[in-house]
């Protein structure tokens, strides 16, 4: 049975289709609205609209549910491996026996990045951020694969392509930190993991065996899953957006990652540790920054705190939160940061200004926490979440490819000078 949403506006009444999800989501298609009623409708941020039909990831934002595909995030994080999760997201289901040893298999022959790319590497300054480096680096995998620039390309170009993406991205991440220390970068191994293969060419070197440990592993395993996919965040947003226009794979991801560095984003798991170590060395009086973040004159906020979604708990945080804990009491490491973060989170979850807004920690809260036991650099943190949205973000663009979504292209109200004749400025 067809629902309708009514609008009246200037004596006009016009109705517009209400259509509902599987997860029972209600939404009021507005397509039309412009033709029928000459309005449009403005909602900075996107906080009230919907981009599009996804089949990919639902997040109930009061409950606490997100779900790859149907799959519950505490399952998949306690029971799958990364390269099942990212193909379930990519292909829609979980992979069978063959169809995992296939996609691996796959994966593992396209790990090697052009030589070439050794000389961009060497031009950017030392202490480059990672995440510029990626983006840029990323970018330039078009240049190599002209054939993914293509727009009439076949589902098969298509697929090589997101098998070269997925399997390229650790050796760029890795050499884009190998480059900021100033080590060889060692080139990956055929017989390792994805994720093996990742901390081999992060941490490996050439002069010397490299031996896995399967704590480390297996924390990178569950953190790539946790940041897997989101739904509609700002970095995929902007992955969807800049694909609508057929641009490459290459490119849109360039531009997602882009996204996903800025601090109220990815780029917040790297505020996060900053602003705990600030906390510490201030002296770590707690309530002091508390204030500061409730002070709306100042530019101070609680990183890793608050969620456009979650007004509860972010599931990820709390599986994060228990894994801190779980990894860095395996390696024996003893970091006061992870006391102070918790301390921080009971005292802003006991004061109004926090849960009046639904103000809880997010999966960029305690994650840093964890990179640092694992060895990893706090700049290469959101490098970290990169990794683990990259099929996310695949999927959502191959999601929007096959879909044929339109060309994203938003309206506005426009605020400037009414129409004024050009003056000419005497003696020009
Ligand atoms: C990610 O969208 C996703 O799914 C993203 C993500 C993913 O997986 O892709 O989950 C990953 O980006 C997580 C978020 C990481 N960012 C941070 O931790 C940065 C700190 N958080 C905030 O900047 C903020 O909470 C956002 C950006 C996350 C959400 O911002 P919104 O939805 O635009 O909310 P808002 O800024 O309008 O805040 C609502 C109120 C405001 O106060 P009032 O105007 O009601 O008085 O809450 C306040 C804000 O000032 N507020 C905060 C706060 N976050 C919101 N006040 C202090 N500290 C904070 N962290």
């Amino acid at each position: 049975m067809s629902e309708f949403a009514q609008l009246t506006f200037d004596e006009n009444t016009i109705q517009l289709p209400v259509v509902r999800g599987s997860e029972k989501e209600i939404a009021v298609d507005i397509s039309k609205l412009r033709g029928q009623s000459g309005l449009i409708t403005l909602d900075r941020g996107f906080k009230n609209t919907g981009a599009t039909h996804s089949a990919i990831t639902f997040l109930d934002g009061e409950k606490g549910i997100l779900r790859y595909r149907g799959y519950a995030i505490e399952e998949l994080a306690e029971k799958a491996s990364f390269a099942e999760v990212s193909y379930l997201l990519i292909y829609g289901e979980l992979p069978t026996v063959d169809r995992l040893s296939w996609y691996n298999n796959s994966i593992v022959h396209h790990t090697l990045v052009h030589e070439n790319m050794k000389s961009f590497f060497s031009a950017f300054p030392l202490g480059a951020h990672p995440m510029g480096m990626l983006s840029a680096m990323v970018s330039t995998l078009s240049t190599f694969y002209p054939g993914s620039q293509s727009s009439n390309r076949s589902m098969e170009d298509i697929e090589l392509t997101i098998h070269r993406l997925i399997a390229k991205l650790p050796t760029l991440a890795s050499q884009a930190y190998k480059h900021n220390v100033g080590l060889p970068t060692v080139y990956p191994q055929n017989e390792l993991s994805y994720t093996e293969n990742f901390l081999y060419m992060m941490f490996g070197l050439p002069t010397e065996e490299f031996e896995i440990n399967p704590v480390v592993d297996s924390a990178l395993n569950k953190l790539l899953i946790l940041h897997a996919d989101h739904e509609q965040n700002c970095s995929t947003a902007t992955v969807r957006v800049v694909g609508s226009s057929q641009a490459n794979l290459y490119s849109s991801i360039s531009a997602g990652i882009s996204a996903l560095w800025g601090p109220l984003h990815g780029g917040a798991n790297q505020a996060v540790i900053e602003m705990l170590e600030q906390i510490k060395l201030d002296g770590g009086d707690l309530q002091k920054w508390i204030e500061k973040a409730k002070d709306k004159s100042d530019s101070f906020r609680l990183m890793g705190f608050g969620h456009r979604v979650y007004k509860n708990f972010d599931p990820r945080a709390r599986i994060i939160k228990k894994a801190a804990d779980d990894v860095l009491e395996a390696l024996g490491v003893d970091d006061p940061i992870l006391d102070i973060a918790k301390e921080l989170e009971q005292v802003a979850l006991k004061d109004e200004y926090f849960v009046e807004r639904g103000l809880y920690p997010n999966v960029d809260f305690y994650s840093g926490i964890i990179y640092r036991a694992l060895g990893i650099p706090t700049e290469m943190f959101t490098v970290m979440f990169a990794l683990g949205r990259l099929p996310g973000w695949i999927a959502q663009w191959k999601e929007m490819t096959e879909n044929n979504d339109p060309i994203g292209r938003p309206r506005q109200v426009y605020t400037g000078p009414t129409e004024r004749p050009f003056v000419e400025i005497d003696g020009r």
